[in-house]
């Protein structure tokens, strides 16, 4: 296990675990957090010994949001110079897997935290939310822009307008969650998964979650013909030779991730 200032990191198998560490605070997210979970996920991101990231918090919460007392004397000209979401950003362009393992409050910040991650496991009684209203603020890390894309422009309004809280099964039917589990399960369910993903072919992984995301954001038509390029370009790979080797040999396949 590693310590930084305000994360823990360790690895189990060929997963990553980030655990939001700031208890104290309710993890908001201060900078220095949102900085050292960007350092780990790119790091982890070039280190062929780790197929799949989680990032959590405790098992009473993941975290209550953007640090409200750091931002507090802010103005538009220091966000702006600061340049306040260019890391956060940069979540998405990580190509590996990142799981999100949600207990308890999931809030502004923290949602979109939770939203820039591929999938989130939540406990039956997490809560998500974007009170940002309540402060004379909005989301600013791209969680209106994710929450509409996922539950459609009405009901993302309504939940964004009035800051209020929805449950974890609210967000699993509207697809902003994968699955709730019991709230002790929420870490060992999402470390099922994540090395259920981890088993399979690599490049496969790297090359749906990168053609998933285009096709969030293009037309069916340019999608398509991005998926058709990756497809394509996985039969330069061993892998592929391996898998559908093994299955015309009718044995398990190796995957290597070359
Ligand atoms: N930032 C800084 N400190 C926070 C915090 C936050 N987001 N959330 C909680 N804390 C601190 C509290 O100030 C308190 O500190 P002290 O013990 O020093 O007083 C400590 O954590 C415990 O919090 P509470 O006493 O408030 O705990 P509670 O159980 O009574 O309430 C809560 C829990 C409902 C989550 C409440 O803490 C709360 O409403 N927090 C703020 C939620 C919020 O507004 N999040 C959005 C932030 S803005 C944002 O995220 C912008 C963005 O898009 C990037």
């Amino acid at each position: 296990m590693v310590n930084k200032e305000t994360i823990k990191t360790w690895t189990e198998d060929r997963v990553g675990v980030i655990q939001l560490d700031r208890s104290k605070v309710l993890n908001a997210l201060n900078r220095r957090m949102v900085t050292e979970i960007l350092q780990t996920l790119e790091e982890w991101d070039r280190d062929d010994k780790i197929s799949v990231m989680v990032v959590t918090g405790n098992d009473k919460l993941f975290a209550a949001g953007a640090d409200i007392d750091e931002m507090a004397e802010d103005d538009s000209i220091s966000l702006e110079l600061l340049n306040q979401f260019a890391e956060w950003d940069r979540i998405a362009w990580v190509k590996k897997p990142i799981i999100a393992a949600v207990n308890g409050y999931c809030l502004g910040g923290a949602f979109e935290l939770a939203l820039s991650c591929d999938l989130i496991v939540a406990a039956e009684d997490a809560q998500f939310g974007f009170p940002e209203i309540n402060l004379g603020v909005m989301p600013g890390a791209g969680g209106t822009v994710r929450l509409t894309k996922l539950m459609g422009r009405t009901k993302a309004l309504e939940w964004l307008w009035l800051g209020e809280y929805m449950t974890a099964k609210t967000a699993c039917e509207n697809g902003v969650v994968n699955r709730t589990v019991a709230p002790e399960l929420v870490f060992e369910e999402t470390m099922k998964l994540a090395r259920k993903i981890a088993r399979q072919a690599p490049l496969s992984v790297r090359m749906i979650k990168e053609t998933v995301n285009k096709s969030v954001d293009h037309s069916v038509y340019e999608a398509m013909q991005f998926e058709r390029k990756n497809f394509y370009m996985l039969f330069s790979s061993e892998d592929q030779k391996e898998g559908m080797n093994a299955f015309v040999k009718k044995r398990k396949p190796r995957f290597k991730g070359k």
